[in-house]
């Protein structure tokens, strides 16, 4: 029998003591059969967080979001399609996935048909709300609102965790926190990716910021602060990048083996994989 724990109390750094003891700790428990994983389909909103006023929550979420991606150009979709492709080769039909900042499922929804359970956590709470109508055939996916710094998950959890389309940028969150959180629940043995882009994507990435600029989804582009990697929008929207050096560095403390490698020639992933 396998218990995940998720608790709403997500103020703090999880352990796995406290989800004992805790209370309204909410409990799925997945019996360990032959059968395909019969899960009901959950959404849970957890108590609001203090980044709900995020851009992402606020001004860049649910079919605001998809449009961002339905409006890319031929080699940004490339870009997306090698990205997901990638990940999917990194995943199991046994692993348990997590996905941090999952948005609407765009990704999850290949994954779920893939893997054996496959959870996103995200903090927009109406990018969750479109995510579930979009998945809503999938009996072996769970969206939850939570913050990828502060997981409600016991340790040593899952077999993947994933984040990618620059999400280490795009939480706007301290990057070593971020990287402890996602390998404190993974299992030994197991990886967690992250994604960033290339420098050599620099041009089809901004073409594509411009893109969504004209439409309305991010503010005018600051030419003048915009270049190095870093985009910014004027009504304060910006987007940087992780270089392989950086992700080298913010994975040097950590008991794990990273290997940085490039995809497609758009990103770059950095592939942790626990001891
Ligand atoms: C660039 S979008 C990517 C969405 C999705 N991964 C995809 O590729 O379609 C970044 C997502 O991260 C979410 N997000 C921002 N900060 C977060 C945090 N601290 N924890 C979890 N999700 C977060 C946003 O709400 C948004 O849905």
């Amino acid at each position: 029998m396998f218990f995940l724990a998720v608790s709403p109390a997500v103020g703090g750094m999880a352990s796995t003591e406290r989800y004992k003891k805790g209370r309204g700790v909410l409990l799925f428990d997945f019996a360990q059969s032959s059968e395909p994983v019969e899960l009901q389909y959950a959404f849970t909103l957890l108590a609001e967080m203090k980044n709900n006023l995020d851009y992402y929550s606020d001004k860049l979420s649910a079919e605001r979001l998809k449009l961002c991606y339905e409006i890319a150009p031929p080699r940004v979709k490339q870009y997306l399609k090698a990205e997901v492709e990638y990940v999917l080769k990194n995943v199991g039909s046994s692993d348990m996935v997590l996905e941090l900042g999952c948005g609407y499922g765009r990704v999850l929804r290949k994954i779920v048909q893939k893997t054996k359970l496959a959870i996103g956590v995200d903090t927009s709470t109406d990018s969750l709300l479109l995510g579930k109508k979009m998945l809503r055939d999938s009996k072996n996916c769970v969206l939850l609102k939570m913050n990828a710094v502060q997981l409600g998950f016991l340790d040593q959890t899952f077999d993947r965790v994933i984040c990618i389309q620059n999400g280490i940028s795009a939480f706007h969150v301290n990057q070593k926190d971020l990287i402890r959180e996602s390998i404190r629940v993974t299992k030994p043995g197991g990886k967690v990716l992250f994604s960033s882009y290339s420098a050599k994507f620099w041009e089809d990435r901004l073409e594509w910021f411009r893109l969504q600029s004209e439409a309305g989804l991010v503010g005018e582009i600051d030419y003048e602060k915009t270049g190095n990697g870093v985009i910014v929008c004027k009504d304060g929207f910006t987007a940087t990048t992780v270089r392989p050096g950086q992700f080298r560095e913010l994975t040097s403390k950590f008991d794990v083996y990273a290997k940085i490698v490039e995809v497609d020639e758009s990103s770059l992933f950095c592939v942790i994989t626990r001891y």
